[in-house]
């Protein structure tokens, strides 16, 4: 699978950020199987509540538009290494879809892709409540 233009995607809203406390940018863009793309970047606050990641936008930008089939995501922060999913992301992330691929970029040729559920090992699941 190529994931070049949804790499790219994450890297052109990462611009956007909206980060006055911590100055790091994050994008995140999400595929969805029907091959749309929706995207996000992470809004501060500077109460903690309502910071908001960039991933949880991107998913929440589709589901808004009613796509929760999503195959795969592209994260790519501003910083030095790979920008990893936070643990609340990876929860999120494994609920829509536990197999789809989560691409870690640096840039369109450096990145790493890893199933949601490989970054949330024995993750709490819908399943798991009784009817
Ligand atoms: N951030 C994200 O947008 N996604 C993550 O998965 C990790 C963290 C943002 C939240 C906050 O604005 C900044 O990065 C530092 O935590």
């Amino acid at each position: 699978m190529d994931y070049t233009n949804l790499i790219e995607k994450a890297m052109e809203v990462n611009s956007n950020a909206y980060t006055p406390y911590y100055k790091f940018r994050v994008g995140a863009s999400v595929l969805t199987k029907s091959g749309e793309i929706f995207t996000g970047c992470n809004v501060e606050n500077i109460t903690p509540a309502p910071c908001c990641c960039a991933e949880q936008v991107a998913v929440t930008n589709a589901v808004k538009s009613g796509h929760k089939d999503i195959v795969a995501v592209a994260v790519y922060g501003d910083g030095l290494d790979y920008c990893y999913p936070c643990g609340s992301c990876r929860q999120l992330l494994v609920e829509f879809n536990p197999q789809m691929d989560v691409v870690v970029a640096k840039s369109t040729t450096d990145y790493k892709i890893y199933k949601a559920s490989e970054l949330l090992p024995y993750f709490f699941s819908p399943k798991s409540l009784k009817e």
